[in-house]
């Protein structure tokens, strides 16, 4: 499904670290920035979201303006009593431009549902934070045939009202094929993510086709180039591959070549 004019939003890049990293992994963002500045224009925005502790160093050493720092949650207020959080402004007063909100992972660890992420996705607009907003079904739910209508259930309770282009990208990940090196076939990324594109056409009208729709779940240079280039894929949120520098830039140079 594509808008009657065939905008296509530029591409996104996101590398998710998860609790992976230290400050000497400072090396690999280093090594990534080289082969960014190295290159033509990588024709994709860059994103790097490593342990919070780290936004602060990276955003003050990263060299290549083509690569910004994100965080991979935040609390729902702005301030106060809540022992080991980080508000949305915290991160921004950081350095991060974006945060990652209801990543599986954290709807599982921490019990999230789809309104706690709605709220955090809030959160991230108030702060000036684009909230990246993880949604997809187990295996369970893929089998029992229900994964469209998990899809549009998320949808509609993680996704604000408010949610626009700019300050939203919607990331699909199923559960089963994060961090398992199994990934969808083709045509069933494919089936999502245009359900994804009508379901947010539903609700916001034509804004809906600039909004990138990110594909996540063992994406790696390999099966970077097939992912990348199905319909209403603007993207990719890499969780392992993105460790590497090498490796990270591999499926950012998809849209290079
Ligand atoms: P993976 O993780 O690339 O290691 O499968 C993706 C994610 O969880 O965002």
């Amino acid at each position: 499904m594509t808008h009657p004019n065939q905008i296509v939003p530029r591409a996104l890049v996101a590398g998710n670290w998860k609790m992976n990293g230290l400050r000497s992994s400072a090396v690999e963002l280093k090594s990534l920035a080289d082969k960014v500045s190295g290159s033509e224009d990588p024709n994709c925005d860059i994103l790097v979201c490593p342990p919070a502790t780290l936004i602060i160093p990276f955003s003050q050493q990263n060299i290549s303006s083509a690569i910004e720092i994100g965080a991979q949650d935040c609390h729902t207020n702005e301030k106060g009593a809540h022992t080991g959080d980080l508000s949305a402004e915290i991160i921004k007063d950081a350095g991060a431009t974006a945060v990652i909100v209801g990543h599986s992972e954290r709807r599982t660890d921490h019990g999230e549902s789809s309104e706690l992420v709605r709220e955090k996705a809030q959160a991230a607009y108030r702060a000036g934070l684009t909230a990246i907003i993880c949604i997809g079904e187990t295996q369970q739910q893929r089998d029992a045939g229900e994964t469209l209508e998990i899809i549009s259930t998320q949808l509609s309770a993680s996704v604000p009202a408010e949610a626009n282009a700019s300050n939203t990208v919607i990331a699909y990940e199923p559960v089963w094929a994060i961090g398992t090196g199994l990934t969808p076939t083709e045509a069933q990324i494919g089936e999502v993510h245009t359900h994804i594109r009508q379901c947010l056409v539903q609700s916001m009208g034509d804004e809906a086709f600039s909004i990138r729709l990110l594909y996540g779940g063992s994406v790696k240079p390999d099966n970077a180039r097939e992912i990348l280039l199905i319909e209403n894929v603007n993207g990719a949120l890499v969780g392992g591959a993105s460790l590497k520098a090498d490796d990270f830039f591999g499926i950012i140079s998809v849209y290079n070549t």
